[in-house]
């Protein structure tokens, strides 16, 4: 535990955050202070700098952890603001909770609102993004025969849930697969075009593919889904706080995402956009009959529920917005650069994600042709104390690295020789 976070987090900058008010003191700002590297190019080279963020960090010493997109861990200055916040909430209790807890939460939800660019009107809070989509997917008053277009690469629960509704309604699922090197945009679009029917009601896609880290073009995608009567919805659990997202610009009809990933809040946080038009036709899974039938907390009725997690966003964003969207997104693809562009050429190794800048972030995935998956990424953990996931699906054969900011190029250059030595 860090004292410098203890003695700076007291009972007063609890009752600060929870009024959504920037958060932290004087030595937060020291930790984020760049005086010589203004520009977020430099700066994503400026060890010195990366080093401090780390130091805020408790990392174990067992592995370099390059698994970042399960979950990034809260650097201390987070994690402490939310163990105060729920030492608070146990202090208060039912009173807080009958009081203050809507109107707090309302202020978070206006701040992700304006950090993802939608009216507050077409935002809630949620656990996570499966609980996002999933409230969309089982909200849709589903026909038999209608069809929704995906990927192979979308993630499990959504496509879980799209099988239950064939199951229960009969709708029918259209697979495309996404190249992991695609040429351009126009050959994703063409791609998904050519699933569309006159049954299409809905095209689901990843903003950033999990497996790959690959970014999606999906403003052409909405547009063309639009002009053909299908609405778009878009699994932004890898997007928020990792590249820029701006859900007016996508042009969606529906949008999750989890926070706990690139935002580093508490694990627990995520949230769904819904527009405005749309509100009104989707059903609540959990029923709420104290808001009109257009307004979205009809879709956010959770009960109980630990709001501190909810609160400690504030603490999360202020992070994020101290240190400086492009910095974090351009100092992450640099990381991820740094290393992919060093095996990229090697015989026997295979990077899975696309070199374009506009495809592609923090988060890359690479194979060694003469090794499993599973067997990569057994050996990077136990010999090389590289710890990764294994990838065997959906035409990506390989462990996904996924840097945080806490990681350095040292650390990089282990994986890089790791990958070299078994490459052979
Ligand atoms: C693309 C994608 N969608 C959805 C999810 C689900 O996120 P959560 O478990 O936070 O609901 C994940 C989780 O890794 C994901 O990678």
């Amino acid at each position: 535990m860090n004292n410098r976070h203890n003695a700076q987090i007291t009972k007063r900058t609890f009752i600060k955050s929870v009024l959504a008010v920037p958060l932290f003191g004087a030595s937060f700002s020291d930790l984020m202070a760049d005086p010589k590297n203004k520009n977020a190019t430099q700066l994503s080279e400026n060890e010195d700098f990366w080093a401090n963020i780390r130091s805020d960090y408790r990392l174990k010493p067992d592995y370099i952890n390059l698994e970042n997109g399960y979950y990034c861990m809260l650097p201390q200055t987070i994690l402490e603001a939310h163990i105060q916040q729920v030492r608070e909430m146990n202090y208060q209790a039912s009173f807080y909770m009958r009081t203050r807890q809507f109107d707090d939460k309302a202020k978070v939800r206006h701040r992700l609102a304006s950090l993802v660019g939608c009216a507050q009107e077409e935002l809630i809070l949620t656990r996570n993004t499966t609980e996002s989509l999933d409230t969309v997917i089982s909200g849709i008053d589903w026909k038999a025969g209608d069809e929704v277009v995906m990927a192979l690469q979308d993630y499990g629960a959504m496509k879980d849930m799209f099988q239950q509704q064939t199951l229960r309604h009969g709708i029918v699922t259209k697979v495309v697969s996404v190249p992991n090197h695609p040429d351009n945009d126009a050959e994703i679009v063409e791609m998904y075009a050519r699933a569309i029917s006159a049954k299409t009601r809905l095209l689901m896609l990843c903003h950033v593919i999990n497996i790959t880290g690959q970014i999606l073009p999906v403003r052409k995608i909405c547009d063309m889904a639009h002009s053909k009567g299908v609405e778009v919805m878009v699994d932004g659990a890898h997007a928020v706080a990792h590249i820029p997202v701006n859900i007016s610009e996508l042009n969606c009809d529906y949008y999750g995402s989890s926070l706990h990933k690139w935002l580093c809040s508490p694990l627990g946080a995520g949230i769904l956009y819904v527009r405005k038009d749309k509100i009104e036709k989707l059903w609540s899974v959990f029923a709420d009959g104290s808001f009109p039938k257009d307004d979205i907390r009809k879709l956010n009725h959770t009960g109980t529920h630990p709001c501190s997690t909810d609160l400690a966003v504030n603490a999360a964003l202020d992070y994020y917005q101290t240190l400086g969207a492009e910095k974090k997104e351009t100092r992450l693809r640099y990381l991820q650069n740094y290393w992919t562009s060093q095996v990229r050429n090697i015989p026997n190794v295979v990077v899975n994600t696309p070199a374009d800048a506009a495809r592609s972030c923090a988060i890359a995935n690479v194979g060694v042709t003469t090794l499993k998956p599973a067997d990569l990424a057994k050996v990077l953990l136990d010999k090389y104390k590289i710890y990764t996931v294994a990838i065997d699906y959906a035409n990506v054969q390989g462990v996904r690295v996924t840097p945080g900011l806490y990681t350095t190029v040292a650390e990089l250059d282990q994986l890089v020789v790791a990958l070299k030595e078994l490459a052979g």
